[in-house]
């Protein structure tokens, strides 16, 4: 099989977010290994596009020498969490644009591939076309300030570009211009009997299925595959200054890393990839992009006559304590910043105690993750070792014994592999997980229950407690095993120490008897909470320095939406205004909340405000306060908050109101 996690875009680091897929993934990939199948995984980073032409012009560096850049770093961070590609490319190769080509070649002659004119907002200080992320304007639906070309963060409306009201481009500051460019379509409606097939045929997850009907429901849309120059990306075959999108080469990097790794290793392409291929081919994604994995790639597979993908796997984001990840709140960790502290497999470890087969999002709690570590890995597994291992190490001078105590025992564990691996096969692998966590405890208590450290006082009893060690080791030996696909590290330990080949699914049916092992050494250390503490707050620094890097001499303005100084625009897409508060009560079944009824000069609106702890809800009636009034409208569970009333906060809680100084009126503009 041929098995794929979404190739990383390279203008940024791998962070823990990406990182569970690419965990993910590999956890299944070395199962499939561990089972005996032949199984190849590849990757590549995600090279075109606008972000990663600005972001290299920004660097005043040519966009080929950052992508080799990023490359390196991608490849550094995967290698360390143990992520084992078995090639990584990037899309900008050789090998991707000769499939890029030929797909398209292909397509085109195929009748798939139409041209029209489109209107297109373009920046005439830049001198390109603004993709719609790059343009920002007033809502024209509801009016909010400052919102993206593509859709509204306050009132939910989509919408094309050239319908924002007083738009200006977010590269040049400059009223975007319309104009016209000819651009190239890839037909997708063509593919929907195929798809519906597809569909029909394959095994998506249920959740994914649903979306793909509502989109069908919705009818599908051409596809606009070209970009104009200047574009970082591909050429498109006689179409001179017209570029292919990112996204259409993106998927084709899959077929080229591969292919590099056929040319390589000699694999026969087309057995995984070609028309009549024999082989399965899955690709590991986040929620995000299934339109493109689930409609599009397979539709231009096909019709350029390569196969379609056995399985897509979509999985969900990942929360950190609850919340989304936050530079602010240093829980937006990358792999590096992780790596300065924490061992890699601990994390390893978590995400697969999080993750099952659904689209579902996975939260990853810092307290929970210590704890759960702690218990699990270094409290359970690895304390079987610690706890056999000394006797066999001074009392048999490192030999284990001819039999096990406890047959019985050892054939447990053995058969209960079965469940382990329908569980990892089905991607399940908190159930697996859980398995082998009940199994550890039983070997525990086989350990309680025999205690060999008192059988150990009695010199004639020396057999009795070679025997009870030899089984809590062979014990041991399988857990490894199951784990194996998650803590390789770990486990190419364990081989060391027991001096064994590599574990297989097959070794399982062998016992380890009247055997020389090494000399016993910690495994693995249980993760350490002031470290994680260390994490965040070295992931809150490195943001701070990193946001405001030295962007003077840079030719462009910045793209980075994150950059800790703000312009005067920014400032004044923030409507403050004096308000005066009218009614003020408690919020049943909220101990820090008050609900607010301001006027806005002639508006009335409810405000939810974090202040019950320093405010008594009588006092504040007549007051004046400063209200943020075009925050985007918040639901609570209380009702809906429409907008925010300003107070100082120091960090022992103290709450201070802002207000003007007398005189001012409500309703009036604050700047
Ligand atoms: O969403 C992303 O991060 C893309 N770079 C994923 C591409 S996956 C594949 F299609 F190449
Ligand atoms: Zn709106």
């Amino acid at each position: 099989m041929l098995v794929t996690s979404a190739l990383p875009y390279a203008n940024g680091p791998i962070h823990i977010g990406h990182l569970v897929e690419y965990i993910q993934t590999d956890i299944w990939v070395r199962f499939q290994k561990l089972r005996g199948h032949v199984c190849h995984y590849v990757c590549a980073d995600d090279a075109h596009g606008t972000p990663i032409m600005l972001r290299a012009q920004a660097e005043g560096i040519a966009p080929e020498a950052l992508v080799d850049r990023i490359g390196r770093e991608h490849r550094a961070d995967f290698s360390a969490f143990a992520v084992a590609f078995d090639n990584y490319h990037t899309t900008h190769s050789d090998e991707n644009r000769y499939y890029a080509n030929l797909i398209y070649t292909r397509l085109r002659a195929a009748g798939h591939i139409s041209r029209r004119v489109i209107r297109q907002a373009y920046d005439p200080v830049k001198q390109m076309f603004l993709p719609d992320r790059f343009i920002r304007g007033e809502c024209p639906r509801c009016g909010a300030a400052d919102q993206y070309g593509d859709s509204c963060e306050a009132c939910g409306a989509t919408y094309a570009p050239t319908d924002l009201r007083n738009p200006v481009s977010v590269l040049s500051g400059v009223a975007p211009e319309e104009r016209d460019s000819e651009h190239y379509f890839f037909q997708l409606r063509d593919f929907e009997p195929m798809l519906r097939q597809w569909i029909a045929d394959g095994s998506l997850q249920p959740e994914v299925r649903n979306k793909l009907d509502e989109w069908f429901d919705a009818g599908l849309q051409d596809w606009d595959i070209s970009r104009d120059a200047p574009y970082f990306g591909f050429e498109i075959p006689d179409a001179p200054g017209k570029y292919f999108y990112v996204w259409l080469d993106a998927p084709i990097g899959y077929l080229a890393s591969f292919r590099q790794l056929c040319d390589r290793e000699g694999f026969d392409f087309d057995e995984f990839c070609g028309p009549d291929a024999s082989a399965e081919m899955y690709h590991f994604i986040g929620k995000d992009i299934v339109y493109f994995h689930a409609l599009f790639w397979p539709a231009m597979l096909h019709g350029a006559d390569f196969r379609t993908p056995t399985a897509i796997f979509a999985h969900g984001f990942l929360t950190v304590n609850g919340q989304k990840m936050s530079k602010s709140r240093g829980t937006f960790i990358t792999a590096r910043t992780y790596l300065d502290h924490l061992d890699p497999e601990h994390l390893r470890y978590y995400f697969a105690a999080k993750l099952g087969a659904a689209v579902e999002d996975i939260d990853l709690n810092l307290d929970d993750f210590v704890n759960r570590v702690n218990a699990d890995v270094v409290g359970k597994y690895v304390n079987i070792a610690s706890r056999c291992a000394a006797f066999v190490d001074r009392q048999f001078q490192g030999r284990l014994g001819p039999h096990v105590e406890v047959p019985e025992l050892v054939e447990d564990f053995r058969i209960a592999g079965e469940d382990v691996a329908l569980a990892f096969e089905a991607r399940e692998y908190s159930r697996a997980l859980r398995i082998v966590m009940a199994l550890a405890d039983r070997a525990n208590q086989y350990i309680d229950e025999r205690k060999p450290w008192l059988i150990a006082r009695d010199p004639q009893r020396a057999d009795e407690l070679l025997a009870v060690v030899t089984t809590g080791l062979n014990l041991f030996r399988l857990l490894t095993l199951y784990l194996k696909p998650v803590l390789p590290l770990t486990a190419a330990r364990v081989e060391q120490f027991l001096r064994i080949a590599p574990l297989t699914w097959e070794a399982r049916d062998r016992l380890l008897l009247a055997h020389q092992v090494a000399r016993f050494e910690p495994l693995l250390t249980r993760v350490d909470p002031k470290r994680v503490e260390a994490m965040v707050s070295a992931s809150r620094e490195s943001t701070d320095t990193a946001a405001a890097p030295a962007q003077p001499q840079a030719p462009v303005a910045t793209t980075q939406p994150d950059a800790a100084a703000i312009g005067l625009e920014t400032l004044d897409r923030i409507d403050l205004r004096v308000a005066q508060v009218v009614a003020a009560d408690y919020v049943d079944g909220a101990d820090k909340l008050l609900r607010l009824r301001v006027d806005l000069g002639g508006e009335t609106r409810t405000v939810f405000a974090g202040i019950r702890a320093a405010y008594e809800p009588a006092a504040l009636v007549g007051r004046m306060v400063i209200v943020v009034a075009n925050l985007k409208p918040r639901k609570m569970r209380f009702g809906l908050s429409e907008g925010m009333v300003l107070a100082a906060g120091g960090d022992d809680g103290g709450i201070w109101l802002l207000a003007p100084d007398s005189g001012a009126r409500p309703g009036m503009r604050v700047r």
